[in-house]
C-alpha cells in the first residue's frame, strides 16, 4: 500500500516540476499519500515560494521539510493543489475527510487554478458510499443533525475522541444515497450546525492520478 501511495506522489511530482517558478504557492492536502508528496517535495523546495496547507498535521510536515507554509488570506493564487480521497467516482467526484480535514481541504482546492487528486487504485469506485461520508459539525449541534440525518436515511456515527483542527466534531454517515452527488452536497451543508460534509461535487479535481 504505501508503495502505491509513493509512485502516485511521484507521479505528481512529474506533473508539476517543469510548471514549478520561484514565485508559486502550491497547496498541499491531507493523509497519508499527501505526506509521502510532501517527502518527494522537499528536494524542489527551492522552486517555488511555499505552500498553504489544509491542516495542522501538513502544516507541521511542510515546515520540518524547509516548505513554507503560508496563511491562505495573504495569498491571492494557489496555482495547484494536491490532495488524496477516500473514494473517486468516474466523473472524478470524491468523497474525502477520513482524516477530518475536508472542510478546509475543500476551502483550498476551491482557491486553486488546477486541483490534482492522488490515490491508489483501491480508492476508484463505480458510485459514491460505500466509505462513510464525513460530516462536520458545530459540537453543540451533533445529536440535531445527527437526527435530521436519519430523517434522510443515513445513519450518523460519532467519531468519538476526534476534534477537527477548528475545534468542531465529525459524523461519518453511513447508508446515505450519493446517487446525486451536488444535490447531497448541497443538501447537508444547509443543516444548521454542519460545517461542511465530505462531498466533492462542486470541487472536484482536474485531473485524477492513480498509482501503477
Ligand atoms: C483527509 O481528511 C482526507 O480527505 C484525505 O485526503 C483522505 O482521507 C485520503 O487519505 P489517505 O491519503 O491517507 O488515504
Amino acid at each position: 500500500m504505501s508503495g502505491s501511495k509513493i509512485n502516485v506522489a511521484k507521479q505528481a511530482i512529474d506533473y508539476i516540476k517543469d510548471k514549478l517558478h520561484p514565485e508559486m504557492i502550491l497547496g498541499i492536502g491531507t493523509g497519508s499519500t499527501v505526506n509521502f508528496f510532501i517527502e518527494e517535495l522537499k528536494e524542489l523546495r527551492n522552486n517555488f515560494a511555499g505552500a498553504v496547507s489544509s491542516s495542522e498535521a501538513s502544516s507541521r510536515l511542510l515546515s520540518e521539510n524547509g516548505i513554507e507554509v503560508f496563511n491562505l488570506n495573504d495569498i491571492s493564487e494557489i496555482a495547484f493543489y494536491i490532495d488524496g480521497a477516500d473514494e473517486v467516482a468516474p466523473n472524478k467526484e470524491l468523497i474525502k475527510g477520513g482524516g477530518g480535514a475536508h472542510t478546509r481541504e475543500k476551502i483550498v482546492a476551491s482557491a486553486a487554478k488546477e486541483f490534482i487528486c492522488i490515490v491508489d487504485d483501491s480508492k476508484i469506485v463505480t458510485k459514491l458510499g460505500a466509505f462513510p461520508l464525513p460530516v462536520e459539525v458545530i459540537p453543540e449541534s451533533r445529536s440535531l443533525v445527527a437526527r435530521r440525518i436519519v430523517s434522510m436515511g443515513g445513519v450518523p456515527e460519532y467519531r468519538a475522541g476526534f476534534t477537527t483542527d477548528q475545534g468542531n466534531q465529525i459524523l461519518d454517515v453511513k447508508e446515505i444515497d450519493i446517487s446525486d452527488p451536488e444535490e447531497l452536497e448541497t443538501l447537508l451543508n444547509t443543516i444548521p450546525g454542519v460545517v461542511d460534509n465530505g462531498i466533492f461535487a462542486f470541487n472536484k479535481p482536474s485531473v485524477v492520478l492513480v498509482s501503477k
